[in-house]
């Protein structure tokens, strides 16, 4: 699929016929709600935070942030038309006002240093590795000093089994892009990145491999 800037994005399944099941693969295959949660808990947002959902998808993340602080602002971006329909349609169902923004992660719409937080989750292993590096650029330029970066995605897995499992996302995603993931290399991309205190927070095994949270900050002078 082609997005925003005539670059390819790879759609939340990996093909455009299948994002209406998204959904219900995610909720059934990656322990959705305990690691969806704990994200959300683990950014502390305040009232008041600006907050970006980085490859919003389906928007489940964005909604449960808008659910658990009322008075943030939530701003969901990405770069499927398709996937945001789904996702405007599940927040107005659920009576929540958040902003979603069609674009690339690697090319922000946003003014710099516009939001407190930003959080994203499973979407890291969708971008190749000059991607990954150009939209942490992106992430530290609208982050406010002492910023908040809050992050799930597949890493490192934590068993043997864990490995195997993995291949089926590796399959599906792409080789590429899912590789420096499972290597256990997004902390290091992060780091190179200018974060500061990248720390890993949690570990969730799943049907597809180990979810590894991590809480990033942006440095004060970067
Ligand atoms: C696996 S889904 C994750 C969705 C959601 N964050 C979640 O946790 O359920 C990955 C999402 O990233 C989006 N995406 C992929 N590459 C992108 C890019 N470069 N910029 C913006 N969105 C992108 C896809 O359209 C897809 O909706």
């Amino acid at each position: 699929m082609r997005g925003l800037n005539n670059e390819k994005y790879i759609p939340a399944l990996s093909y455009d016929w299948l994002t209406g099941l998204y959904d219900p693969v995610v909720a059934l295959t990656t322990r959705e709600s305990a690691f969806k949660n704990a994200l959300a808990n683990q950014a502390g947002i305040a009232a008041g935070h600006r907050v970006l959902d980085l490859g919003c998808g389906t928007a489940t993340l964005s909604i449960l942030l808008k659910q658990k602080q009322p008075n943030a602002v939530i701003v969901g971006i990405d770069g499927d038309a398709k996937v945001l329909k789904i996702a405007r349609k599940k927040a107005h169902k659920a009576g929540v006002e958040i902003t979603f923004d069609e674009g690339m992660s690697f090319d922000l719409p946003y003014e710099d240093e516009s939001f407190d937080r930003v959080v994203s989750s499973l979407f890291f292993h969708h971008l190749s590795r000059e991607n990954k590096l150009e939209t942490l650029r992106e992430v530290s330029r609208v982050l406010k000093p002492n910023g908040e970066f809050h992050v799930a995605d597949w890493g490192l897995p934590a068993s043997r089994l864990m490995r195997r499992t993995s291949y089926l996302i590796q399959f599906l995603d792409g080789f590429e892009t899912t590789a420096d993931n499972f290597n256990g290399l997004l902390p290091k991309l992060i780091t190179d990145a200018g974060f500061s205190f990248v720390k890993e927070t949690n570990h969730f095994n799943s049907v597809f491999g180990t979810i590894r949270m991590h809480q990033c900050r942006k440095p004060e002078d970067i």
